[in-house]
């Protein structure tokens, strides 16, 4: 692979540069925009009062203060919540040599709301991406990606150009092909990660859910299945890796020439891939 391939892979940070700072805040986005992320990744839920908040786990319990599902709580009871300091505990530690994360004056630990991490992005001041993931969206018939894009036209992210070579700021990913339908249904144009943690008989091939134009395999799926990622990329896909931390599956990803790599370290990726 050129050097010049090698550079355009896109760097996308995972929950924010979380291996660095507390995933899903504010702090965490800023610090992955600032380390020249090409792509910032998130996780969305519907609290009890129907907002949508950048939260991974169903409950709040590891990443917060708080306890219980965020779907039983509403923004006010997540706002009073701090999301930052768990990140010193032993459960915070993404690497056994990683840092203490300290904040710095003013930095923002608060819950996230999608609509706050929209506006950082609009006013990044370059261009910065952004892979939005529905999570269990099964369970809300349709209300998590119903608010998602009456947020995302409110932005006038719900249909890009679709100019050819043009890259479109968001895309929508999920482990739910149902949940990628609807996207698809109400936002025809908007690109749609289909995320795989294992390849099911039905995927073996490479082809995907109807309509999805990118495959999201975890890299265990690229390490344990030589000749896969090719089979996507022949059916036509672009692949899209998480969650990528260690140097040597950053080697793998690249040597295969995938489209994006998900990670939680997106300034040693970048710089890995001589961007840095
Ligand atoms: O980027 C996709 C990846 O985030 C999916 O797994 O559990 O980290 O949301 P998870
Ligand atoms: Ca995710």
């Amino acid at each position: 692979m050129t050097l010049a391939r090698q550079q355009q892979i896109q760097v996308v940070a995972h929950r924010g540069a979380s291996d660095e700072a507390p995933e899903h805040t504010l702090a965490a986005y800023r610090r992955a925009i600032e380390d020249g992320a090409d792509a910032l990744e998130c996780d969305v839920r519907l609290t009890a009062d129907g907002h949508l908040v950048c939260v991974h786990d169903r409950r709040v319990n590891r990443t917060s203060n708080g306890r219980g599902a965020v779907s039983a709580l509403e923004l006010a009871d997540l706002a009073a919540l701090d999301f930052g300091s768990w990140k010193n505990s032993e459960a915070g530690r993404t690497s056994a040599e990683g840092p203490d994360w300290e904040a710095s004056a003013g930095e923002d630990t608060s819950v996230l709301t999608l609509e706050r991490l929209l506006e950082l992005v609009h006013d990044a001041g370059r261009p910065v991406e952004l892979a939005i993931e529905t999570k269990h969206p099964t369970r809300w018939a349709g209300q998590v990606e119903d608010r998602l894009l009456v947020l995302l036209k409110r932005f006038g992210l719900d249909s890009p150009s679709g100019a050819p070579g043009e890259p479109s700021p968001v895309r929508v990913m999920s482990f739910s092909a149902r949940s990628l339908y609807r996207i698809q249904a109400a936002a025809p144009t908007l690109p749609t990660v289909y995320l795989m943690q294992f390849v099911s008989p039905r995927h073996r091939d490479g082809r995907l859910p109807r309509g999805v134009t990118i495959a999201g395999p975890g890299v265990r799926i690229v390490r344990g299945h030589p000749g896969y990622v090719e089979k996507l990329k022949r059916a036509g896909h672009q692949v899209h890796v998480w969650t990528v931390n260690e140097p040597e599956d950053v080697d793998l990803c690249v040597g295969l020439g995938v489209d994006a790599i998900i990670t939680n370290r997106p300034r040693a990726v970048l710089r890995q891939l001589g961007r840095g």
